[in-house]
């Protein structure tokens, strides 16, 4: 059996220089289904532009700009689809997974999953699914409807650590191909590449045409991986990754569980290289259904509060999920404790939208009780213009470093990685020698599909 082929790592930073026919029968595709929708695997829009906010001033409360890159038009409506297209790409190119004998397994907390199952269908593998019990509705329908089949772990976003002991059971089998999300370096390359040019982009035309800081809550930390792009550009990008605040495991190794599906999995990641991390910062999970609730279903009452016209806000309909909420206040809140002006850009990343959580904000008004006018008030100012200085960590200190590197060791050599390989990870050079095989990646993706056809 062949496989698909998909797109490269320039093409899906550059859609525009895929062949015309191919870019425009991947725009025009209409079935979700059609393999051509691998080459829509990017940020940019149709019009080649990325797709991206800047968030009202008078919204944020801060003179910095906040540039939020949209991820809910990648196919299956998160960018989550873009490492797991990398992560069986080059397993395919290694001849570790093979079409017709391999299934794919996908361990995840719901976006990566719908990624895995989705990218399975286009390219023709079995998908399992594994994640925790508790989370979205939405998501469990969307790896079904890819034909996924679900392996559900107990629990909700925090125990991640769950998935992955369940993973190691799937590993047994040798059929069994595991998109290990947490551990791969596909998913650094993708965001790095990918995410953090796109990023680079979106963000020239605003302020000094820089970023100053770039803020992402990280899951497996694929997608802070764009500010390593970042700084290599802009060495004085200060990088901040946001935790739940009930499960703050950077921040003070704390734990606990939380409503902000697809972040705070309770460790730190294989592929999170913590030498880029300037800033932990925490943020209260139900702040973010909340500030989603306000901004998707209450932007009339948001408007009102600020002296706004009617439809000011508008634009930001449906582009947001809870975890994109969570990211935008993080980029808030650091604007605001960096005394950040003007000239100054701070990009983060919805990572999908709306269409993942109308289950979760039905929920909030069942738990938290009528949600008349005066409440909402008071919400908008506690969420929108709260937070303070002790909600961020500095964590550029020799020390501090050494402490996350050794949360690392802990919970990766439990899972079989050697202390000398854990060790490599600590010199910038590891990660800037794995980005570099994007090269070599390319050139291997373009000649199989040379020799295809
Ligand atoms: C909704 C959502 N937000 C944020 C993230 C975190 O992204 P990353 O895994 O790249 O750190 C995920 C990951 O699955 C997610 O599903």
């Amino acid at each position: 059996m062949t496989t698909v082929s998909g797109p490269t790592y320039h093409e899906m930073l550059h859609p525009e220089l895929l062949p015309p026919a191919v870019r425009t029968q991947a725009l025009e595709a209409t079935s979700e289904l059609d393999p051509v929708h691998l080459f829509n695997i990017t940020w940019r829009g149709p019009d080649n532009a990325i797709r991206h906010v800047v968030l009202p001033s008078a919204l944020t409360g801060v003179a910095a700009n906040i540039v939020v890159l949209i991820g809910r038009y990648f196919p299956s409506g998160s960018h989550k689809v873009g490492p797991a297209y990398t992560t069986l790409m080059e397993g395919e190119l290694s001849g570790e997974i093979q079409p017709g004998r391999s299934t794919m397994i996908g361990p995840s907390t719901g976006n990566f999953g719908i990624g895995v199952a989705y990218i399975s269908k286009l390219k023709g593998y079995p998908a399992i699914v594994i994640m925790p019990e508790q989370m979205s509705e939405e998501r469990y329908q969307r790896i079904r409807q890819y034909g996924g089949r679900l392996d559900l772990t107990p629990g909700s976003e925090s125990d991640v650590i769950l998935v992955l002991e369940r993973t190691q059971e799937f590993k047994r089998d040798p059929k069994n191909k595991i998109l290990a999300q947490f551990e791969l370096l596909p998913n650094y390359r993708f965001h790095r590449y990918v995410t953090g040019r796109s990023a680079l982009e979106a963000a020239k035309p605003y302020g000094n045409g820089r970023i100053t800081a770039f803020v992402s809550a990280p899951g497996s930390a694929g997608t802070i991986a764009a500010a390593d792009e970042v700084k290599t550009h802009f060495p004085e990008c200060m990088v901040c990754a946001l935790e739940p605040k009930e499960c703050s495991t950077l921040f003070n190794n704390g734990r606990g569980t939380h409503r902000i599906e697809g972040i705070g999995d309770k460790m730190v990641t294989l592929i999170h290289n913590v030498l880029t991390t300037d800033y932990i910062g925490l943020i209260h999970d139900d702040d973010c259904v909340a500030g989603l609730e306000l901004l998707e279903r209450r932007r009339g009452l948001v408007e009102r509060i600020l002296g706004m016209p009617a439809g000011s806000f508008g634009s930001l309909a449906g582009v947001f999920g809870i975890s994109g909420i969570c990211n935008i206040l993080g980029a808030i809140r650091l604007a605001r404790h960096l005394s950040l002006g003007g000239g100054d850009n701070v990009v983060t990343i919805a990572t999908d939208g709306m269409d993942r959580y109308p289950s979760v904000l039905a929920n909030l008004e069942k738990r938290r009780g009528p949600l008349d006018e005066p409440r909402l008030t008071g919400w908008f100012e506690q969420i929108f213009r709260g937070g303070g200085s002790s909600d961020f960590l500095d964590v550029r200190s020799i020390e501090e470093k050494n402490r996350l590197f050794t949360y690392k060791e802990q919970v990766w050599t439990n899972f079989g990685y050697s202390l000398p390989y854990l060790e490599s990870m600590k010199s910038q050079s590891f990660w800037d020698a794995e980005f570099e095989k994007i090269r070599e990646v390319d050139e291997a993706v373009a000649t199989n599909r040379v020799s295809q056809n």
